[in-house]
């Protein structure tokens, strides 16, 4: 008998909390249907009592996302649980994620209650939310640091209200693998009604052992559910990640023992739309969907993989998503191919009149390059999906001029709520030049916090895919741009992250 595996996603809740991951209701749309292909079980889509821009992104998503269970995450009060509640009313099946802290510290110095008043408020809060919903999530927050006589009576007390996930949080990712697993096993052996709730890890990854920490809590523990982001996306050094956690138990199923749900060949997909969506890079050496996971540069191991995949690899690349074939399609290919592509990379378009504008981008990209890659299209589709009618900004055309010796100088082409302008500069490069020439109209004032370019295929016929991160009155915001030519690259990734500076509304921060 194997047991299931939860795997609860959290990339547009705790995942966003990470300074400049912040992103569009049309674009945490897009990343849940991702979740919802990838199979999720859980989609924690936000904090609905922190802004009216998350309470409509719940509420969309709980109106488009049928197949995963959608969540909202509230503080343990009336308010915060009514908001969520009526944010999750078009869910099929929606859940309510209630945090309150109960380390000595958080109540002392954030929550400024005593142990017993935090008791007494966890209770009615879970009380409150039962009569609103069936599934109700409880998590202690710090709950590692917690005193574990007063956890078991929380616990205890939270469950016999109807909590029916109880979720312990490493909120400041200070666990040991091996401690954390026996604490978890340590209050599931102690709470007397244990058997009632399922029992969840939330690792983030200070120390670099986010996935240990949740693999422990689930081998030692007996944990069955594990909060996870794509790419491991969250504040300070992120959350435990979902396409290590899953492969973990996938590759090792001899020592776990557990069924998932998660459709692996959706996991490089996913990964790409939140790195393109958010302007995080993931980095090369990343397990699983880093450019390198499954390279093989020394000769003895090509030689090894050739005679025989297992002598080097414990996982196949196809299995994650990695095409096997990357050359896809060319000048030539047609509006049905790219359509049937778009369908394989798993990207869903809203309408005709998309496929049709995407389509219409990918033939201006073939005919100035010769090979499109799979990054191609989707850097492509991200852009094309990134840009909304609504926004004030939109790049139209670039001119630059550099020469040894010489002062470079741009002249930018853009549209200001539809109306037509150009900004001449120089600078201290052709980009410099750019990005100033934008800023002789915007007059923005804020500060490049980042500024990055990769190139999305490896090669110089390769386009660049840039990144700017802007802060501007304590918001901080990132903007991505592809284009062949670096400059036009520039250009489009920092009029979105204008963009992005006027619509993001102030939100409540979750936790410290
Ligand atoms: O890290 C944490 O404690 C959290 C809770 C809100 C679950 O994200
Ligand atoms: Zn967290």
């Amino acid at each position: 008998m194997t047991d299931k595996l939860i795997i609860f996603d959290t990339t547009l809740r705790d995942g966003e909390q990470s300074p400049g991951a912040s992103m569009t209701r049309d674009e945490k749309v897009r990343i849940a249907r991702q979740l919802e292909r990838l199979k999720v079980d859980v989609i924690e889509a936000g904090f609905a009592a922190s802004s009216n821009g998350d309470f409509e992104c719940i509420k969309a998503i709980a109106e488009i996302v049928k197949d995963s269970t959608i969540c909202s995450l509230a503080r343990a009060n009336d308010r915060d649980i009514s908001r969520a509640a009526e944010a999750l009313k078009p869910a099929a099946s929606g859940r309510l994620h209630l945090f309150l802290a109960t380390s000595a510290l958080h109540m002392e110095k954030k929550l400024r209650m005593t142990p017993d008043q935090v008791f007494e408020q966890a209770k009615t809060a879970v009380r409150f939310a039962r009569n609103l919903m069936g599934d109700i999530e409880f998590s202690p927050e710090d709950g590692y640091r917690s005193d574990p006589d007063f956890l078991c009576r929380v616990i205890e007390a939270v469950i016999a209200e109807g909590a029916t996930t109880i979720n312990v949080p490493d909120t400041v990712g200070y666990a040991i693998p091996e401690l954390y697993g026996n604490f978890i096993k340590n209050l599931r052996e102690r709470v007397p009604n244990s058997d009632k709730a399922i029992w969840s890890v939330h690792c983030h990854n200070d120390l670099g052992m986010a996935v240990a920490n949740s693999l422990a809590g689930v081998k030692i523990g007996g944990a069955r559910q594990v909060e996870c982001t794509i790419n491991g996306l969250g504040e300070r050094a992120g959350n435990c990640s979902l396409e290590e956690v899953v492969m973990a138990v996938k590759t090792r199923k001899d020592y776990f023992n557990l069924d998932l749900r998660i459709d692996t060949h959706q996991i490089l997909a996913a990964s790409r739309l939140v790195s393109q969506t958010t302007g995080f890079v993931v980095q090369p050496n990343k397990a699983v969907v880093g450019a390198n996971a499954f390279a093989h540069a020394s000769g003895i191991h090509q030689d090894g993989v050739l005679k025989a995949r297992d002598t080097y690899e414990i996982m196949r690349a196809e299995d994650v998503g990695w095409s096997a074939n990357k050359i896809v399609l060319g000048k030539l290919s047609g509006r049905n191919a790219f359509k049937q592509r778009l369908l394989e990379l798993g990207v869903a378009m809203e309408s005709e009149a998309d496929i049709n504008n995407a389509f219409a981008k990918f033939k201006d990209l073939a005919d100035r390059k010769s090979e499109i890659f799979d990054e191609d299209i989707l850097a492509l589709v991200s852009d094309e999906n990134a840009s909304h009618g609504s926004d004030p900004y939109s790049f139209v055309s670039l001119s630059q001029h550099s020469e040894t010796g010489e002062r470079p100088q741009a002249s930018v082409v853009f549209t200001v709520n539809g109306k037509e302008v150009r900004g001449e500069s120089d600078g201290n490069g052709p980009v410099d030049a750019s990005l100033k020439a934008i800023e002789t109209h915007v007059k923005s004032g804020a500060e490049m916090v980042l500024y990055s370019v990769n190139a999305i295929s490896g090669s110089t016929e390769s386009q660049g895919e840039v990144t700017v991160r802007l802060q501007n009155s304590g918001r901080v915001v990132n903007g991505t741009g592809a284009d062949p030519d670096i400059v036009v690259a520039s250009a489009k990734a920092y009029l979105s992250a204008l963009n992005k500076l006027q619509s993001k509304a102030d939100r409540v921060a979750a936790q410290g």
